[in-house]
């Protein structure tokens, strides 16, 4: 896969990728880009290209991670984005799977005991889901904010690492999901409708792999190092 350099149009990522949209939203950029590069669209929206290329080429190819480059943009900067992804989540990507499956349901037949049974799957999944994001805005992503503003730990402060949840539950869920799916489901639903929320399923599974790429490999790590630095002040 292509790694996206500032120089190219902006226009070129979409169409080598439609899957980059939602990404590229979530910094403020929408279409209509005209023959702009990707340096002059940053310029205008104030993005900092380099971290949004980070960002976008990870999206782009799966064995592309600029784990080096990724630690030295802020946490703050990280967290931005990581935010604008969780109300993406919440608030477009999981309502919309969650319509695709309601259409499934209200257009099965008999069938019905085998989708009920994905249904109450997918639901245990989204709270799994829902309560992992709302301790990331609510605890962590604070506590990472103001620790990078005092720069002082506070006595007896849980570390990042003790803060961070797993992403292997979160993510195993998901992929059982789609296998339940792919495997089990009994015929009688409409093909579209079903063919539609599989995609959803395997689009989204993507980018939340994506993103706790990020949170593991960069975020974490970042957090992790100030940590140690600030730790022989404390003892003092
Ligand atoms: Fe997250
Ligand atoms: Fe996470």
């Amino acid at each position: 896969m292509k790694i996206f350099k500032k120089e190219d149009k902006m226009s070129s990522l979409v169409s080598a990728n439609s899957n980059l949209l939602p990404v590229i939203n979530r910094f403020g950029i929408q279409l209509g880009f005209k023959e702009k590069t990707i340096q002059d669209i940053c310029k205008e929206k104030e993005v900092n290209p380099d971290f949004f290329l980070a960002i976008v080429n990870t999206y782009t190819d799966e064995n592309y991670f600029p784990e080096e480059e990724l630690l030295s943009f802020s946490p703050l900067l990280l967290i931005d984005y990581l935010k604008n992804t969780h109300n993406y989540y919440i608030g477009y990507a999981l309502p919309k799977i969650e319509r695709l499956l309601e259409n499934i349901m209200a257009n099965c037949g008999e069938n019905y005991p085998s989708l009920k049974m994905i249904s109450s799957f997918y639901q245990k999944y989204k709270t799994e889901l829902l309560l992992h994001l709302k301790h990331e805005d609510e605890k962590e992503f604070p506590y990472i904010v103001e620790l990078y503003k005092t720069r002082k730990l506070r006595p007896g402060q849980k570390s990042i690492t003790e803060y961070e949840n797993e992403h292997t539950d979160v993510e195993e869920k998901l992929s059982d999901l789609k296998n339940l799916l792919i495997k089990y489901v009994e015929p009688g639903y409409n093909h579209n409708d079903m063919n539609e929320f599989l995609q959803a399923l395997f689009q989204f599974e993507k980018d939340l792999y994506d993103h706790a790429r990020i949170e593991d490999a960069i975020l974490i790590k970042q957090v992790s190092m100030l940590e140690n630095e600030l730790k022989p002040n404390e003892v003092r």
